[in-house]
């Protein structure tokens, strides 16, 4: 049967990962599944959304996207925050798992739970004067229930046994007071589920020392987008590094990394942490024979030092790589 997906190319090195891991979940489906995907591509260009992606979104409930540039400064909005306002895609679910060899011995496979919708990113900022700028900390303790219910109910389904809390509770006492003492409230009905509570800063440090010590971490907007990306820097760097937005009824699956003007256009980006992100819509879909033979196809081929990207020390081109991931499935 055939079900319609949303895919959002985006810029830079957004149509080049977009568009390898389009391929691979194609033929993964053609090997592993009845299902064939029809996929409904769209560009956004110059921060404009068309009514009919919003459609397709809404019609659709999943979809894949490529990263978008967002101007720094003036200028539009980021696209990538608009959407998960907009379809209140409250848990930003950002695995992260050594998969090639790395500085550390250790293991490394955590996911970082951060809350999509509010913080720092609700974007409010007062010009009080041209020397006095304000901007508000959103922290409400429904959106910070819902993240700390994604969190928990992920433990329970891995059977893990804590959880890491991380917050500025002790600057931040209300904004960060109110998200921690809605976390702990979770926590009382998982009762099988330890609470290590941990300020942002130390986190920071920790990871670093002693990647292995982590396993469901849960966390606000700004600090689960800066960890994230400490997190992808343990274990071989952004191009790994997948993620879901999940709402209610919708998700939207996307890397963690940006649009990497550095590289965008030449065929270098390592499609890795796209293609991954497709192997969790998969999962999302319950494609889980696709997801897993595209996991071990993935593998295969980064276990070799030489058919790696460029990011990694290899030698392949973006297409080279999406060639040998499809080869090895
Ligand atoms: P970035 O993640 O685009 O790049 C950071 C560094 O990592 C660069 O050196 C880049 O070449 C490298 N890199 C990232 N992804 C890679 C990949 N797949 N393969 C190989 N190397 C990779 O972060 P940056 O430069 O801070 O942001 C660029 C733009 O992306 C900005 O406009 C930013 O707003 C936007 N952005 C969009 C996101 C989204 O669409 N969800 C997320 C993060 C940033
Ligand atoms: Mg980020």
């Amino acid at each position: 049967f055939i079900v319609k997906i949303t895919l959002i190319k985006g810029d830079g090195i957004g149509p080049e990962v977009s568009g390898s891991t389009r391929s691979i979940i194609d033929a993964a489906l053609e090997l592993h599944s009845d299902l064939k995907i029809d996929w409904e591509v769209f560009n956004i260009v110059d921060g404009q959304l068309s009514e009919a992606l919003f459609k397709s979104l809404e019609t659709n409930k999943v979809a894949i996207k490529g990263p978008i540039t967002t101007p720094i400064g003036f200028g539009f909005k980021s696209i990538n925050v608009f959407l998960r306002q907009k379809y209140n895609l409250y848990a930003n679910v950002r695995p992260i798992k050594k998969i090639i060899p790395t500085r550390y011995d250790e293991s490394i496979d955590l996911v970082i739970f951060r809350e999509n919708t509010e913080g720092l990113y609700a974007g409010i900022e007062h010009v009080i004067s041209e020397d006095h700028i304000v901007a508000e900390k959103v922290t409400t303790r429904s959106a910070s229930m819902k993240i700390a219910t994604a969190a928990f109910e992920h433990a329970l389904k891995l059977n893990a046994s804590k959880i890491t809390v991380v917050h500025k509770a002790n600057i931040l006492k209300q904004c960060d007071g109110l998200f921690l003492e809605t976390v702990r409230a979770v926590a009382k009905k998982y009762p099988t589920v330890e609470l290590v509570e941990m300020i942002v800063d130390n986190t920071a440090m920790q990871m670093v020392m002693k990647p292995s010590q982590f396993g469901i971490i849960v966390t606000t907007n700004l600090y689960g987008d800066i960890l994230s990306d400490l997190a992808a820097g343990l274990i071989g760097g952004l191009g790994l590094a997948p993620s879901a937005n999940i709402g209610e009824d919708m998700a939207i699956f996307e890397p963690v990394h940006g649009s990497a003007p550095d590289i965008a256009g030449q065929n270098l980006a390592n499609p890795t942490a796209c293609i991954l992100s497709g192997v969790l819509m998969l999962e999302h879909l319950g494609e889980m024979k696709a997801a897993q033979a595209i996991t071990q196809a993935i593998t295969a081929v980064l276990d070799h030092a030489d058919t790696r990207t460029k990011d990694l020390g290899g030698t392949l081109t973006t297409s080279e790589f999406t060639d040998a991931v499809i080869k090895r499935l």
